[in-house]
């Protein structure tokens, strides 16, 4: 077991902050959340989803970066150090990690699939966007979907074991140079979404709040939503405020991270809901949304190519400084806890990632296809999918904010968690009063009352 010594720490402050914060931005918020915006109901879910971040987004995150930097440790270490019972918490969230890096790996795969489509071959994906969408990336057409399921998601992931294999270090540089350009190109999109002609119908539809929209599914879809695009529940806030100095403020770096986030969001929703709107192409959700439903978007639009390869850039950018903060999670957990080499513990995650990612893309394409091609060989994964998706977003990441907000709630108690955040008083948190109120009582039971009404009630939209 290697000690703390030869951990790598955040060079700078703002290193950390954008490292944490390419974390949060991702896939969630660029290609799940305005899809969840635009069916929740526009206006009302914006602000149902900014009192959810507000209260409960904040607090879990603090939880988790007081718990990471005061142990200096991985999630699975972290919660050992301070109470041996609850190292599970850390090791649940580890397996939470290594089940979404197979499904993000492969989208990340697509994103990168359709920069060189833009790039080379714009007319045969605006041909027929779905089809290409279907037949490319889940292979409809009933050959083997060679570049959707296994070289571009295997491009994705050698890129962000390759970046891993550095170190923080190598977090730190690759989100210094993608986070600034991700919000450039961010507002860039966004303004020319909302100045297309009949954008402003889109941009009423945002901005309109009627709260009778909103209902149990919105509510428990804004919940879902915040933690995954807060990268909470599964300990990777943990271990990157395990590389951070004790004489980093951890209440500042908790807002402006939760801040970057939902602006994101915020911004993603407003480049594509007005876009849809002027387009009149019809929103779908899941998979097909950021590439089927925005192709036919982009191809109405002036530029539409250029605008199209921008925004997958962007996907991408998202993406990869999300998967690394998750891979490093697990390779962190397996140096430190299990003795194993860095190196090996990448290349051994990275190809078990990469088998599990190879099946999870070819049973949409089974589910979606109804096993059009994998039917002819006789196998079939009927469930697989949907499942690994059902089980981490309904089930493990919210168990996993929930058992980490008992336990610094309780168990460790919040007084420590507020020493830790402040570095033993030396920085203001002016609402640490409420920061324990919520994290012992609100957090709990709103985090429990999802996870039971997404099970018994099957309601929420993934
Ligand atoms: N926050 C990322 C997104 O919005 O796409 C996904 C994610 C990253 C979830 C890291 C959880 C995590 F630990």
């Amino acid at each position: 077991m290697s000690t703390t010594e030869n951990r790598g720490q955040f060079g700078s402050k703002l290193g950390f902050i954008l490292s944490a914060a390419g974390s949060a931005v991702g896939l969630g918020n660029i290609w799940k959340f305005p899809g969840k915006a635009y069916f929740c109901g526009g206006g009302a879910f914006l602000i149902v989803y900014l009192i959810i971040v507000a209260l409960i987004g904040t607090t879990v995150m603090m939880a988790e970066f007081t718990v990471g930097r005061k142990t200096h440790k991985n999630a699975v270490g972290a919660m050992r150090e301070l109470n041996s019972k609850w190292s599970w918490v850390g090791g649940l969230g580890v397996l939470t990690g290594f089940i979404i890096l197979c499904y993000y790996c492969q989208v990340g795969g697509w994103a990168i699939k359709y920069i060189v489509a833009y790039i080379t071959d714009v007319q045969t994906v605006w041909a027929d966007p779905t089809a290409y969408f279907l037949n490319n990336l889940l292979g409809a057409d009933g050959t083997f979907p060679v570049q959707g399921a296994v070289i571009y998601p295997f491009i994705f992931l050698a890129l962000t074991a390759y970046i891993i294999s550095h170190g923080t270090a190598g977090i730190e540089k690759m989100s210094t140079i993608l986070m600034p350009v991700l919000f450039i190109m961010l507002i860039g999109l966004m303004i020319r979404a909302c100045t297309l002609p009949g954008a402003d119908e889109g941009l009423a539809y945002m901005l309109h709040v009627d709260f009778s929209t909103i209902n149990g599914v919105a509510i428990l879809t804004a919940l879902g939503q915040a933690f995954f695009s807060l990268s909470l529940g599964m300990g990777v806030m943990m271990t990157y405020a395990s590389y951070l100095s004790n004489e980093d403020n951890l209440v500042s770096n908790t807002a402006i991270v939760c801040t970057l986030d939902t602006m994101v969001a915020l911004f993603a929703g407003f480049m594509i809901i007005p876009a849809v709107f002027a387009t009149g192409i019809a929103p779908g959700m899941g998979g097909g949304f950021g590439f089927a439903t925005l192709a036919g978007v982009f191809m109405a639009i002036p530029g539409g190519q250029f605008v199209g390869m921008l925004f997958y850039f962007l996907l991408f950018f998202a993406a990869i400084t999300s998967s690394t903060s998750i891979l490093e999670g697990t390779i962190a957990f397996l140096v430190e806890e299990k003795g194993v080499a860095r190196k090996k513990a990448l290349v051994v995650t990275s190809v078990i990632i990469f088998i599990v990612g190879v099946l999870y893309t070819l049973s949409q394409a089974h589910m979606n296809l109804k096993g059009i091609w994998l039917s002819g060989s006789g196998v079939t994964f009927p469930i697989f999918g949907d499942f690994l998706e059902y089980l981490t977003d309904r089930l493990l990441l919210p168990a996993g904010a929930f058992f980490t907000t008992l336990f610094v709630g309780w168990v460790w108690g919040t007084e420590n968690s507020i020493q830790e955040a402040t570095s033993n008083g030396k920085f203001k948190f002016s609402l640490a009063p409420i920061y324990k109120v919520i994290v012992k009582f609100l957090d709990p039971i709103a985090i429990g009352a999802i996870i039971v009404a997404g099970m018994v009630f099957d309601m929420a939209i993934s």
